[in-house]
């Protein structure tokens, strides 16, 4: 810093003080602040205890579809290491961890007998969680189908799916929610339809034709809302409810009232599949309309279900997907196209725009009076190779946080109703088509040993915890 500055500084302070980055605005009391995983990406074990295979066991076996050759036979063999890990998130001081449940060890068939063993593992986890003061969170679904399902039935393309996770859902609920007292249905409907189904690049690696993929979308939708209704009768009273979706996100271009007006009309009708249909029980006209002769098939009774009411909303927020301009035309709103220099994360999808983290909520709390929000996933990948004395130093972690976070408390303190933030993700993963090349844990693991180091970020996470304001 030049004299200069040092010197009309102090005098615009006064001549003792000094800036003090303590004093920053905070969240709200009580802000819970979380790490999040799935199963298929952390746990391993993929033939212990009675686990059944899912399609992600034979996606990522399937030459050519994952881009490093490797797959989640032992990821980072956190079924065996789940105490460990535990004491990695208390180091942080978090007071909740979003996980999910691989539904082929609860069923390995899918359907039928369930295996007793494999919620013994979750009851494990969950048991050791609370001794050490962590909200367990669980998710329901986060991708990984039982292969028998898919061979049976055709996995999502069939109204048998839902209807058998919905039964998966009250079986596991009844069991667990007298310690986990907060479920997530499905994770990112919209990733699963779309990677999975449309464009074959995640498991089960299918690409269906429009109609197809329609009537996916659907089935998947329903299956949230069936099993938001098996909970309702199997879980104890009082749990809680909802979906875990990475909304399409609409930013206004230039904060005017025009732009954000036409914002809030873009992301209902982009979202119209999938959080519009869950909170308004119906399709939108634009959306029955563009779909034509392949709009899916359902029932009013459909859409009843879809739309049974949640307790909270879970948003997985990364990346901007569209900055829209109001416009004179029939939809309302214009999209404006990405410059080639917009910048980039290490994973090329992933554009830092931390506003996102602002007008998603406040478009989700708006749109549909949701009381609720939690941020069930937000982080990046970096590069993350550890310098010569050993330590990671992921500063494009930290500034990429930073940004968002305080785009969030600036969320939070015009009251949008964030009750938690889970940072995707706790530790370095399988990142299903980039295997283990994009690394997005703030622990860094070495796969070959399974060794976990805190990175720089895990230090910035932890200060902004103990400040619950961003450090
Ligand atoms: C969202 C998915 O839920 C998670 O599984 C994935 O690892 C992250 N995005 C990063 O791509």
């Amino acid at each position: 810093m030049s004299t200069l500055s040092t010197a009309s500084g102090q005098a615009r302070r006064g001549r003792n003080s000094k800036p003090d980055p303590r004093s920053r605005a905070t969240f709200p009391n009580g802000f819970l602040w979380g790490t999040a995983t799935s199963s298929y990406q952390i746990e391993g074990a993929v033939n212990e205890d009675g686990r059944g295979p899912s399609i992600w066991d034979s996606f990522a076996h399937t030459p050519g579809k994952i881009s490093d050759r490797s797959s989640g036979d032992t990821a980072t063999d956190h079924y065996h290491r789940y105490k460990e890990d535990i004491q990695l998130m208390k180091a942080l001081g978090t007071r909740a961890y979003r996980f999910s449940i691989a539904w082929p060890r609860v069923f390995p068939e899918g359907t039928g007998a369930a295996n007793p063993k494999g919620l013994d593992f979750y009851n494990r986890l969950v048991d050791e969680l609370l001794a050490n003061g962590i909200q367990p969170f669980a998710t329901l679904y986060h991708w990984d189908l039982p292969q028998t399902m898919q061979d049976r039935f055709g996995g999502w393309t069939s109204r048998d799916t839902p209807k058998a996770f919905a039964d998966y859902a009250a079986h596991v609920t009844s069991r667990l929610s007298d310690r986990v007292r907060h479920f997530f249905t499905i994770n990112e409907c919209s990733r699963h339809v779309y990677l999975g189904h449309r464009e074959g690049a995640d498991a089960p690696g299918l690409k269906l034709s429009p109609a197809g993929v329609n009537q996916v979308r659907h089935h998947i939708a329903l299956g949230h809302g069936m099993a938001v209704q098996a909970i309702r009768t199997s879980a104890r009273a009082g749990t809680k409810v909802g979906p875990a979706e990475n909304a399409v996100s609409c930013i206004p271009a230039v904060e005017t009232p025009e732009n954000i007006r036409a914002a809030e009309i873009a992301m209902r009708e982009l979202n119209a599949g999938y959080l519009t249909v869950m909170m308004e029980g119906k399709y939108t006209e634009a959306f029955l309309a563009q779909a034509g002769k392949d709009a899916p098939k359902f029932t009013a009774e459909d859409l009843r279900i879809i739309s049974a009411p949640v307790d909270f909303v879970g948003l997985n927020v990364y990346t901007p997907d569209h900055y829209v301009l109001a416009a004179d035309n029939e939809r309302g709103f214009a999209l404006a196209p990405f410059p080639a220099s917009f910048p980039r994360m290490k994973a090329g999808w992933l554009r830092p725009g931390p506003e996102v983290i602002y007008w998603v909520p406040r478009h989700v709390a708006g749109l549909w009076n949701v009381k609720s929000i939690y941020i069930t996933e937000n982080g990046t990948s970096g590069s993350d190779q550890p310098a010569p004395d050993g330590n990671v130093y992921d500063t494009d972690r930290i500034m990429y946080l930073r940004n968002y976070l305080t785009q969030l408390q600036r969320a939070t303190s015009q009251g949008v109703p964030v009750s938690g933030y889970f940072l995707w993700s706790l530790m370095d993963n399988f990142e299903w088509g980039d295997g283990f090349e994009q690394r997005f844990g703030v622990y860094h693991v070495d796969f070959d040993t399974g060794r976990r180091t805190p990175k720089l970020s895990a230090s910035f996470y932890r200060e902004t915890i103990a400040r619950n304001a961003v450090a």
